[in-house]
């Protein structure tokens, strides 16, 4: 059993991953908006490892015989401005989950709580790779500034984006 103030934490983190998710629906959204569809494409495929990773969460918590209440979600923005704003917007965003999780990996480490600790783990290793995947797809942008063919080849580039398997599990097997 985890302590009370764990489990507070973990629904806390929860309901950041969903939000993170509605965030990258809602930029799916505006990126059909802008008539970039590979772009909707990515961010849609993002939503859905949002929603797998606060499933991985909730799982955890049910396993480890947690009385589950979940909050509210907040409604995320509607307009992000050109592409690269909207994925500046999202690396912005990833930084700060980064930042939560590393909080919440010293909160189990204090706590002397090494299966959670564990659980944070993969999430902490998964914040690299997706940090590292929106600054890649950021210096692209960058590189084609206002060329309007280069935004289409990234776009279509983006459109090849297909879901990943995440474990749900909470052992990450
Ligand atoms: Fe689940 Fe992108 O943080």
């Amino acid at each position: 059993m985890i302590s009370k103030k764990i489990q507070k934490a973990l629904i806390e983190q929860l309901n950041k991953e969903f939000y993170s998710a509605y965030l990258y629906l809602s930029m799916s959204a505006h990126c059909h908006k802008i008539d970039l569809n590979g772009a909707a494409n990515w961010f849609m495929i993002q939503y859905q490892e949002e929603v797998d990773h606060g499933t991985k969460i909730y799982n955890y918590l049910i396993d480890q015989d947690v009385d589950v209440e979940l909050e509210e979600i907040a409604k995320p923005p509607k307009e992000f401005g050109t592409l690269i704003e909207t994925f500046k917007a999202s690396l912005a965003h990833e930084q700060r989950m980064t930042a939560y999780l590393n909080d919440l990996s010293d909160l189990a480490l204090k706590e002397k709580d090494h299966a959670t600790y564990n659980l944070l783990q993969w999430f902490v290793t998964e914040q690299v790779e997706e940090e590292a995947t929106v600054s890649e797809i950021i210096s692209k942008l960058k590189i084609v500034g206002n060329d309007g063919y280069g935004l289409l080849m990234i776009d279509n580039e983006l459109s090849t984006r297909v879901p990943t398997n995440i474990p749900l599990t909470t052992t990450g097997a």
